[in-house]
């Protein structure tokens, strides 16, 4: 089985982005590990809020070189070249997923499908970029009230600019 590891970035008061979806905030003063993260993975996995907002960033897509995947309830939006649209059973796919041969998969959120795949414990590791900011209110990692998960702290990283990197993983039931 491969692992399905939610590698985010979130503020002190565990907001991802603002009410309005702005993530100016996040550190880009260094790249806090994310190209050896990148290289243990092949998938992503998104919400369609999270993907339409990377499609409206300028450049190209992101993430070319992976197999990406976005969550919707609409029945008819289309793939495109770099991204296809499930809009089936979120659990059922992701189990599909994991049983297939492959790097790690990347849950890059956002709160929503954060928050349907912990409550299906399906969320395996978890790398969370804290920054030094109360950001007051805006969107939680995860949305609504999820029910109690249990993880392990393997280790935690932190950085000249306030940044702290937490490396957890889902405690294994006894
Ligand atoms: N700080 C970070 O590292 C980070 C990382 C990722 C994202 N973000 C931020 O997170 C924000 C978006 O998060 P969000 O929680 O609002 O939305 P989201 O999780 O990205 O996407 C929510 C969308 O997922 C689809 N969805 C939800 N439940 C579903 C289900 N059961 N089956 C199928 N599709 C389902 C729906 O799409 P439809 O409406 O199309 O049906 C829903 O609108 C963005 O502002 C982004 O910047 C931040």
């Amino acid at each position: 089985m491969r692992k399905v590891v939610l590698y985010s970035a979130c503020s002190i008061d565990n907001y991802i982005a603002r009410k309005d979806g702005a993530i100016d905030w996040l550190f880009s003063d260094s790249h806090y590990g994310y190209f050896e993260f990148l290289a243990t993975i092949d998938t992503t996995l998104m919400g369609n809020k999270t993907y339409q907002q990377i499609l409206s960033f300028d450049g190209e897509f992101p993430y070319k070189d992976l197999n990406n995947f976005a969550f919707t309830r609409k029945k008819d939006q289309k793939d495109t070249d770099y991204v296809k649209i499930i809009s089936k059973d979120i659990e059922g796919f992701v189990k599909e997923l994991k049983a297939q041969k492959g790097k790690t998969i990347w849950l890059i959120g956002g709160g929503e499908i954060n928050s349907i795949l912990l409550e299906a414990g399906l969320i395996d590791e978890m790398v969370l970029s804290i920054h030094p900011i109360i950001l007051g209110e805006g969107i939680p990692l995860f949305a609504g009230n999820p029910s109690q998960s249990d993880f392990i702290l393997s280790e935690c990283k932190t950085f000249p600019s306030g940044l702290v990197q937490l490396f957890l993983q889902k405690k294994l039931k006894e």
